[in-house]
């Protein structure tokens, strides 16, 4: 896709002229190179020795530039890369009394504000599922991809400009969602709208700062009701409902998972793990639920990984050892040529190294007395392996990433079994939630450590529980004290302070 850019001062960052159209920028801050435009037209700085260290010669002469270290100083012409991702919308109800909070008549929006993606659902007052819904890629990328660059930059700017963005493009959800569906917006009476603490923060417009710094204070942990105060595309009386945050790390989508998921409704030992850049882990024993927050970082939505991406076409998605053949095979998904790699495919492949002796359990990449030794080489400078017939490699520094994802996951997980004083073996059941948690391979999480082993057969797949939890609310209005339930039941970990968590991330790391 090509666009014009008109800067608004001489000289300005192209990553800061370019917030005006749909462009990722997963970082902003120069350090991750997958910024890339191709400038076609127009006066730009020149390319600095900084910049050439992401890009490779044929690029820099087809005209490749990384938006945060190229300067404009006349309107320009660039052409951008877009790639369609999936969108998770689907997840599992429970079964659960029929409530609602509007009229037969009337409809709902239950909206999931994810880092990743926003998701919303269309609910009526008669029916108890959802009529229809809708997805697509958060907007709010261009702004980091992770929730710290987000917060750096509502910091450095303003969180109004995050704030405008999440809301226009909620508004433009909610417009295609009654055009499809032949729904007047004013017949929209209620919106309930879930997500992470900063990402309800850009919604309601309030600065997210102190979720951002150490003692991480909160104005506001929601539960609440509000007038239609930020202009939604629904009726003018109409009512938002945020459910409660646990902390500031602990967002109402922990919340809404834990109702989607039924795991108070029984005495059984549950654990819920949201496997986002934050996972979010919950564990139900004897009357309490331990919950924390970890920093797992993008890695596994290929953010840091020299061939990652998240789950856009063309991206390996599966990955395969056939021992008869002696041979890896990979799946991409739609089919396209292999482009990249996602998080699965980032498990998988690391599960695979595991087992055919490509990497040792501390991740080190084996030069040799394996069948794939052809496949291992070195590319800029370090040892990596590249699949065959494929431009896709990965490194040995993209591992060491994976390891520092997986030990924050994983010592996660490990703390709060050690706090409620068990065994990975007393789990009943554990639930998964996520776009990156639905489509992982189990066999190949527990192979290489990311879940705990022996509980493959306890796994329960929930889809998008947080968009299932959040229209919950809306279906069956005892949902609401349910969610306060939650909140008092929960017993937040902040892993910063905890030993035991520095202890279980060191050891998380090894395969
Ligand atoms: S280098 Fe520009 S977004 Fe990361």
């Amino acid at each position: 896709m090509s666009c014009l850019i008109n800067p608004s001062s001489q000289g300005m960052l192209l990553s800061e002229a370019i917030s005006s159209i749909d462009f990722e920028l997963p970082c902003s801050k120069g350090t991750c190179g997958k910024c890339k435009v191709r400038v076609i037209d127009g006066k730009v700085s020149e390319i600095s020795r900084d910049e050439k260290k992401f890009l490779s010669l044929d690029e820099i002469e087809k005209g490749y530039r990384l938006a945060c270290f190229t300067r404009i100083y006349s309107p320009v012409v660039i052409e951008t890369i877009n790639k369609k991702i999936n969108v998770l919308d689907e997840g599992r109800y429970k079964k659960f009394s029929f409530k609602p909070l509007i009229k037969e008549d009337k409809y709902a929006v239950a909206i999931d504000i994810g880092t990743t993606t926003i998701v919303i659902n269309l609910l009526k007052g008669d029916s108890s599922h959802a009529v229809n819904s809708v997805g697509g890629v958060n907007e709010q990328r261009r702004f980091g991809l992770d929730i710290i660059s987000r917060i750096d930059y509502s910091i450095s700017y303003s969180h109004d400009i995050i704030h405008e963005v999440v809301i226009t493009q909620i508004n433009k959800m909610i417009n295609s969602l009654c055009k499809e569906s032949k729904v007047d917006n004013s017949d929209i009476k209620y919106a309930v709208v879930t997500g992470n603490t900063a990402m309800l923060y850009f919604f309601s417009n309030q600065n997210p700062k102190g979720i951002a710094f150490y003692p991480f204070s909160v104005n506001s942990l929601f539960g609440c009701f509000m007038g239609n105060n930020f202009g939604l595309n629904m009726a003018a009386d109409g009512k938002i409902y945020i459910p409660p945050c646990i902390s500031a790390h602990a967002g109402a989508d922990l919340t809404c998972a834990i109702l989607a998921s039924s795991m108070l409704e029984n005495d059984k030992t549950s654990l819920l793990v949201d496997m986002g850049t934050n996972g979010e882990i919950a564990l139900y024993s004897k009357g309490i639920i331990r919950c924390c927050s970890t920093a797992a970082g993008p890695a596994f939505e290929g953010v840091g990984l020299n061939c990652g991406s998240t789950a856009v076409e063309g991206a390996i998605c599966s990955v395969k050892y056939d021992k008869r053949s002696k041979t890896i095979k990979f799946k991409t998904i739609n089919n396209n040529p292999p482009a990249s790699i996602c998080g699965s495919g980032i498990i998988d492949a690391i599960s695979v190294f595991l087992s055919s002796g490509i990497i040792d359990t501390t991740g080190r990449l084996i030069k040799e007395g394996h069948d794939f030794v052809k496949n291992i080489c070195e590319i800029n400078g370090q040892p990596s392996f590249k699949f065959d017939n494929s431009p896709v490699y990965i490194t040995q520094k993209d591992i060491r990433q994976i390891q520092l994802a997986k030990g924050a996951i994983a010592g996660g997980i490990d703390t709060m079994i050690f706090e409620a004083g068990l065994n990975a073996g007393d789990i009943d059941n554990f639930y998964i939630c996520g776009g990156f948690g639905t489509f992982l391979n189990i066999k190949s999480s527990s192979n290489m450590g990311l879940i705990p082993c022996g509980i493959e057969e306890k796994v329960i797949t929930l889809g998008n529980a947080a968009l299932q939890g959040s229209s919950l609310i809306a279906l069956s209005s005892k949902s609401i004290q349910e969610c306060e339930k939650i909140v008092r039941m929960c017993k937040y970990t902040e892993l910063a302070d905890s030993p035991v968590f520095k202890e279980k991330y060191l050891k998380g790391m090894s395969f």
